[in-house]
């Protein structure tokens, strides 16, 4: 076993399995930070943070989440490193322009961009809720952290998180146009049949993430104005 995950398909097949795991993470993730539109209270907003912050489910799910990071992050180095290490020299005769697109070649380049991001954003949010002093607030007879003031507050005040968030949502996307793809591929699912298929529902995976997470911050803007 550990024979094959140290192997070039191993290495490929792990960074395929935590790239699933991590694309399933962004809907949920998703899904409960659209609920930051869904009333101006941040009462909704706030029972579903405060619901996955103590459910004892997602607190056994929220380390095998940081190992997903981190094994997707380390093998995406490493195999870099081997293929940089293996091609010193540029052919020409295999022109990578002509049999590869523009972000197959530079994945680990937009993966460097979104961890930067993700680094900004566990201290904006995840860090002050869970060592910070957060706002308390009355919900439902319930009193929780104001999970929706901490977002909304920073949206509002800092137009440049604004921008910040919405250049994260792009990258991510750009990264996902390939690796959604990608991930199939190397699990076997590359056939005639499955190949079309799997690219537009990748497409339309990658406009649901980067389109939802960057209506956020422009909802917020917007509001800041108003
Ligand atoms: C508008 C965009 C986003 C908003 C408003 C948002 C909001 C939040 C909030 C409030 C938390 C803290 C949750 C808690 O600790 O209770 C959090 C955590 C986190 N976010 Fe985001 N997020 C956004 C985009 C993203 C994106 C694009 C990614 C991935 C690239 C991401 C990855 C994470 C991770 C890994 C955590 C820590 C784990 C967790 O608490 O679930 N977020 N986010």
């Amino acid at each position: 076993m550990s024979g094959f995950l140290s192997s070039a398909i191993g290495k490929k097949f792990l960074m395929s399995i935590s790239g699933f795991f991590l694309m399933l993470f962004l809907i949920v993730h998703l899904i409960i930070n659209l609920l930051l539109l869904a009333d101006t209270t941040g009462a909704t907003f706030n029972i579903a943070a405060h619901f996955m912050r103590t459910n004892p489910l997602v607190k056994i799910i929220e380390p095998l989440l940081a190992i997903g990071f981190l094994v997707h992050i380390c093998y995406s180095f490493i195999i870099s490193i081997t293929n940089w290490r293996a091609r010193p020299i540029k052919y020409e005769v295999n022109n990578p322009r002509e049999n590869s697109t523009w972000i197959s070649r530079n994945m680990i380049y937009l993966g460097i961009l979104i961890l930067l991001f993700l680094i900004m954003h566990v201290i904006n949010f995840f860090w002050k809720l869970r060592f910070g002093e957060i706002p308390e607030i009355m919900v439902n007879g319930e009193l929780m952290e104001n999970t929706y003031s901490l977002v909304s507050g920073l949206f509002i005040n800092y137009w440049w998180y604004d921008v910040l968030y919405i250049l994260g949502a792009i990258f991510l996307g750009l990264h996902l146009t390939h690796g959604f793809w990608s991930a199939f591929q190397t699990i076997g699912l590359d056939n005639t049949r499955w190949k079309p298929r799997l690219k537009g529902i990748g497409i339309v995976y990658t406009i649901i993430i980067t389109g939802g997470f960057s209506i956020i911050p422009i909802y917020f803007l917007i509001k800041s104005y108003l």
